[in-house]
């Protein structure tokens, strides 16, 4: 089972932006405890601030991993583009949000994914990519 995170902008700085929103703990260090959590899972991590970057990766792992979790931050709420990726590969994609952001600005109550993904978690933390990766197995 190969399963790929994908993260979007400012995902980079997790442990030092907002972390009463985001918490205290780096991307990195979340990824090493979900790789000891998951080890018959072999997990791939990549993230970009740059949205080509990001639909570029979905289309190159889009057609040979067994699933994608994606949390694409605020490009979730602009991407037409990234959402069109999504609905152009044949993996399945869960997307994924760390807070919930339908308690948050009216703005991002929008989803430019959820239309093409398979699932939606949202809402619990960093908790919300093991969660992501449980609906995988
Ligand atoms: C986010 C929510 C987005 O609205 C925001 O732009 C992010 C992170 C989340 O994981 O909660 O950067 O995707």
């Amino acid at each position: 089972m190969k399963i790929m995170i994908i993260n979007g902008p400012n995902l980079n700085l997790l442990g030092k932006r907002e972390p009463e929103v985001y918490g205290n703990t780096t991307f990195e260090e979340y990824f090493s405890h979900l790789q000891m959590t998951f080890k018959e899972v072999q997990l791939a991590y990549f993230q970009s601030n740059i949205e080509g970057e990001l639909i570029d990766k979905l289309q190159e792992v889009g057609f040979t991993y067994d699933g994608i979790i994606l949390n694409a931050a605020a490009y979730t709420h602009t991407s037409v583009g990234l959402g069109d990726a999504v609905k152009a590969i044949s993996t399945p994609v869960v997307e994924v949000h760390i807070s919930n952001t339908f308690k948050r600005e009216d703005f991002r109550h929008i989803s430019h994914i959820s239309a093409n993904a398979k699932g939606v978690i949202l809402g619990f933390g960093l908790k919300s990519y093991d969660l992501a990766i449980r609906s995988f197995l």
